[in-house]
């Protein structure tokens, strides 16, 4: 019988072994990703942007995310299945947002992630002494793009270091059980890998972190350009475009089917 991921076994690999994760949207690639052994998979808002032909996360819907949780959760045997909760779905009121996480769990995630720091701690809280896991986002919480003005790294000043330090050990004592740095220097990455007893999960944050994030499309080669910090394992762009036309051209030519 495989062993799941679960809080605990996540909470253990601290300094013990580095966790490649990645995000996933739909049971095809959640199956692949579940069989080669990714432990955490992200039903990532950035499904906006990937499959959804949004140019934000902001677009996206709980019924959406609750579809493609239910899709991944289906097929996934060994993975810790966690929900990105969508802009909107908590930023209304902790009783709504509660509601919200609920149904993440009620679709098969086994836990829900939120962006922000010291300002959703209260919410936390409440998740958590719920029954329901929290893996926080701090750093670049892309739901904040018009704050910032584009999708850009944050930290970089002493004052914005020390906020984004500051906001990650809020979260850790409100009782998260990881935290996403996504995109701030490596230096700060390191120092709060350091300084945190949960797990780090970075993205675009450097080596320190305890773990990283890629997204799945990024990673897979899928979307022809990714962010400079992505490696891209395999370049299926290429496979399926060249797929999609050797099957039209064998159709348009008589190829494909053949006649006996
Ligand atoms: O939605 C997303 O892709 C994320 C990343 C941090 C993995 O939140």
């Amino acid at each position: 019988m495989p062993k799941k991921w679960n809080v605990a076994s996540v909470r253990a690999s601290k300094g013990v072994s580095r966790l490649g994760c990645c995000t996933a949207y739909d049971s095809c690639f959640a199956h692949l990703a579940d069989e080669a052994g990714v432990p955490i998979l992200l039903i990532g808002d950035s499904m906006g942007m990937n499959c959804l032909g949004y140019s934000t996360t902001l677009p996206v819907k709980m019924e959406e995310t609750l579809s493609a949780t239910a899709a991944v959760a289906r097929v996934v045997k060994e993975a810790m299945v966690v929900s990105d909760m969508p802009f909107g779905s908590y930023q209304c009121g902790d009783d709504a947002a509660v509601a919200n996480a609920v149904k993440c769990l009620q679709a098969g995630a086994d836990a829900v992630k939120l962006e922000g720091g010291a300002t959703v701690c209260g919410l936390i809280r409440r998740l958590t002494s719920a029954g329901i896991p929290v893996l926080a986002h701090v750093g670049m919480t892309p739901q904040s793009v018009n704050e910032y003005g584009g999708f850009r790294k944050q930290g970089k000043t002493r004052e914005a270091a020390a906020k984004v330090l500051a906001d990650a050990k809020a979260v850790e004592e409100a009782g998260a059980f990881a935290v996403t740095l996504e995109c701030i220097p490596n230096e700060l990455a390191a120092e709060i890998t350091a300084a945190l007893k949960i797990v780090t999960i970075g993205i675009g944050a450097g080596p320190a972190c305890d773990a990283q994030w890629l997204v799945m499309h990024d990673l897979l080669g899928l979307n022809d350009s990714v962010p400079s910090f992505v490696k891209k394992y395999a370049n299926l762009a290429d496979v399926v475009r060249g797929a999609f036309s050797a099957y039209v051209a064998e159709v348009r030519d008589g190829v494909f089917p053949p006649c006996a």
